[in-house]
């Protein structure tokens, strides 16, 4: 590959970094190497590539572009964000114990209560990691792992990475930074000390809500070689086809950003400003308990917001009664996504839990794509007004 040095800008890397034109036909686009092994020219010389779950040219293009947008000297693909954590947690084994954030998504509490706690007997925390002293409180000497969302999802509380670092860092143990919300484009971790860094590449990466992917980023050698081994030998590594689309999103991410942002501040301001809504969570606000946080840690406020409804029937007159909004999981991608945590994103956190950390029946999240301003706005307003 060709040096990457020239690349400078953020949408110059995601263009060109790991899309050298094939060398072979001179195709702009590298081609989708669809091919579970390689030839190997002589006994006992293999080539570069052996098998495509340990190596294939394809994800490697795009493991190389993600590390470079993430400030990170090592990347590796998994087939989806939750195999991605999966394989950080592998680090650890029986009786050690994880600090995590208390509102992750869900799927990554499923995974840790009732899947890693029960077969690999590693024990873990639920705190509010914005608070950094109740964090160090719940700290064991069997701590290995710090895991953080920040933003979490759904309700927007920030986290402090430089400081969670140092906290991990104090005793040996590692910060996972589930980058996910912000995508790179707005919020590095690696830069403050974070040991890993992951993405469900199926949100803010890819963007168009065709393809399930993950990544993982590091600095560290040991740990990308630990990482590439899991990978290879679990199995969950990214198909070519996958990656090949990622990319493809990726090139575009910091305009879809940009876009999004700003449609965002306008939904915003028409939320707050409503009598059915109660609260709005969203860093971009000034009386964000965490928003001065966020403007030293994250370089704009994103396109994740979400807001509180009186309860459950209002939730679900305003989401039936939208028109341009899509009722549906998952974020990131350029049509606006709205949904309902309790019943969809959170539901396999038990109810008592869920409301602990403040997930009510009346909350509902938004993930603002990229259509036009004006329309989302009429959208939001006019099923809004059916609660009045
Ligand atoms: C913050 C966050 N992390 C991880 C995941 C899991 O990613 P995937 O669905 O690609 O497995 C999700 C999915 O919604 C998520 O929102």
């Amino acid at each position: 590959m060709s040096s990457t040095k020239k690349y400078k800008g953020f949408t110059t890397k995601a263009v060109h970094i790991g899309q050298d034109p094939d060398p072979v036909t001179g195709a702009v686009i590298p081609p989708i190497h669809a091919t579970s092994t390689y030839i190997q020219e002589e006994l006992g010389v293999p080539g570069e590539y052996v098998y495509s779950r340990s190596g294939n040219p394809t994800r490697r293009n795009l493991e190389a572009n993600l590390a470079a947008l993430e400030n990170a000297d090592h990347a590796v693909a998994f087939a989806s964000g939750t195999a991605a954590i999966d394989a950080c947690l592998r680090f650890l084994g029986p009786d050690d114990h994880v600090v995590c954030s208390e509102a992750v998504y869900g799927g990554t509490y499923r995974l840790f209560e009732q899947v890693l706690r029960r077969a690999s007997g590693i024990d873990f925390t639920y705190v509010n990691t914005s608070d950094l002293d109740a964090t160090e409180a719940v700290w064991t000497e069997q701590t290995r792992m710090l895991f953080i969302e920040t933003p979490t999802n759904p309700l927007m509380q920030l986290t402090d990475i430089a400081a969670a670092a140092d906290l991990a860092q104090r005793t040996g143990a590692l910060l996972v930074v589930d980058n996910t919300f912000m995508s790179p484009y707005l919020q590095r971790p690696l830069n403050y000390g974070a040991h890993l860094v992951l993405h469900s590449t199926t949100k803010f990466l890819n963007g168009h809500s065709d393809s399930i992917g993950g990544v993982v980023c590091t600095n560290r050698e040991d740990l990308a070689t630990r990482l590439e081994f899991i990978a290879k030998s679990a199995g969950a590594t990214l198909s070519p086809f996958e990656a090949w689309l990622i990319q493809r999103g990726v090139k575009t991410m910091a305009l879809r950003m940009e876009r999004s942002q700003e449609t965002t501040k306008r939904l915003v301001a028409v939320l707050g400003d409503h009598p059915a809504v109660q609260h709005v969570y969203y860093p971009g606000l000034e009386d964000h308990p965490d928003h001065a946080l966020a403007k030293r840690q994250m370089s704009g406020f994103g396109a994740m917001l979400s807001f509180d409804l009186a309860d459950f029937d209002a939730a679900k007159i305003l989401l039936d009664a939208l028109e341009v909004m899509v009722l549906a999981e998952s974020l990131g991608g350029v049509e606006t996504l709205i949904s309902h945590p309790a019943s969809m994103t959170h539901a396999s956190i038990p109810e008592n839990v869920r409301r602990e950390r403040g997930i009510g029946d009346g909350l509902v999240r938004i993930s603002v794509g990229i259509e036009d301003a004006d329309d989302l706005v009429a959208d939001l307003e006019q099923a809004l007004a059916r609660l009045v």
